[in-house]
């Protein structure tokens, strides 16, 4: 086999795990053949990533070689280390707008908030889609009332997101067979099958296309970054010390690596008790305020702890659409300050 033969053969090689070739994913970076021994340098985001394409590369091919060395192209260092997200890569172009919701935590209310802002938008006549990045905690078709869809193709190949309360949505869980089948992917194949969700489904032209990312500052919310050029970044927190820690991080990382902010969104941020009217700050209370006055961005808002958002959430009834008018507010409201804090493409 010589250089070019080898390369062609690479290109067509599977990303393990995948129906995508290593040439469509663009993941080889150098091949060069001498003297019967190959050298090929991948461009991998990950660890993970690099290992298993290497073995792969390594099981089709080494009978053809006396050796291969597969290296890993070094990532430019840039800005602590994230990469380069300063000029990112359009996987979405049909997208005029690119919202990611995120936190460094876990349970605060990303989704909820992600569904009830996309609707939001929706309502306002934009056209609107979310993407359900969390790959391994898929919780988007319960909260939309789309769970129980499964995966449609269209002639040209491309995955028809679902619809419900007039926005498009895709999630992996529309990919499994039941809701409960765990989701067991190492990272850099869980990265692969996001950019398909980006590439592959036929989103059509939005307005908005808006992200609700996985808890914690790791490989998707880095790709995402990589991968989209982000509008906005939405952060989601709850008033306490412990939340704050770690949605400082995810503050920072987005700053680091260049996605604007569109503001914090504080959530459970109080308790009214129904019988009495009195108000308690379960998790205490100026969290949100304190976060966004040290990293000078707007708060866009405050939702207290409800039980009605609990209810409909968990019954698939977005309280923006069927909730009553202070609970469709709290979600109109921040969409209404993320206009005012954000130029959108509109
Ligand atoms: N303001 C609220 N009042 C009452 N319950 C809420 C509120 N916001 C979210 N919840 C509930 O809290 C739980 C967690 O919310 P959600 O799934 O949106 O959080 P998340 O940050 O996306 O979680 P994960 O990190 O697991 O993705 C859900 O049961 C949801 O219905
Ligand atoms: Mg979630």
């Amino acid at each position: 086999m010589n250089t070019k033969e080898l390369l062609e053969a690479l290109n067509a090689l599977s990303y393990p795990g995948l129906s995508r070739t290593l040439g469509e994913l663009k993941l080889i970076s150098e091949v060069k053949v001498t003297d019967n021994q190959a050298s090929i340098e991948l461009l991998t985001l990950s660890d993970d990533s690099y290992l298993s394409v290497k073995s792969a590369i390594e099981e089709a091919f080494s009978q053809y070689f006396s050796s291969m060395n597969i290296t890993k192209k070094a990532t430019v260092k840039k800005d602590m280390n994230y990469g380069n997200s300063a000029a990112p890569n359009n996987r979405a172009p049909y997208a005029a707008n690119v919202i990611a919701v995120t936190s460094g935590k876990g349970g605060v209310g990303k989704s909820t908030v992600s569904v009830n802002l996309a609707i939001a938008l929706a309502q306002r006549g934009y056209r609107v889609g979310i993407l359900d990045a969390d790959l391994y905690g898929p919780n988007i078709p319960r909260l939309t009332n789309t769970d129980l869809e499964k995966i449609k193709w269209n002639d040209d190949n491309k995955i028809v997101p679902s619809e419900n309360y007039g926005i498009k949505i895709m999630s992996v869980a529309l990919t499994t067979p039941t809701s409960d089948t765990p989701l067991v992917w190492r990272s850099s194949v869980a990265v692969s099958a996001l950019i398909q969700f980006l590439e592959d489904v036929a989103w059509g032209e939005l307005d908005f296309l808006v992200i609700d990312m996985p808890p914690g500052t790791g490989d998707i919310q880095l790709t995402m970054a990589q991968e989209l050029p982000i509008t906005a970044g939405v952060i989601v927190t709850t008033p306490q010390l412990v939340a704050s820690d770690d949605v400082s991080r995810s503050i920072r990382m987005f700053q680091d690596i260049h996605v604007p902010m569109a503001g914090l969104v504080e959530n459970m941020s109080y308790f009214i008790a129904p019988d009495t009217g009195t108000r308690y700050d379960i998790f205490g209370s100026g969290g949100g305020e304190r976060l966004c006055a040290r990293y000078n961005i707007p708060l866009l808002g405050q939702i207290p702890l409800n039980m009605a958002i609990r209810e409909g959430s968990d019954n698939g009834e977005p309280p923006v659409v069927l909730g009553d008018e202070s609970l469709k507010s709290y979600y109109r409201d921040i969409v209404e300050n993320m206009f005012k804090s954000v130029k959108f493409r509109v």
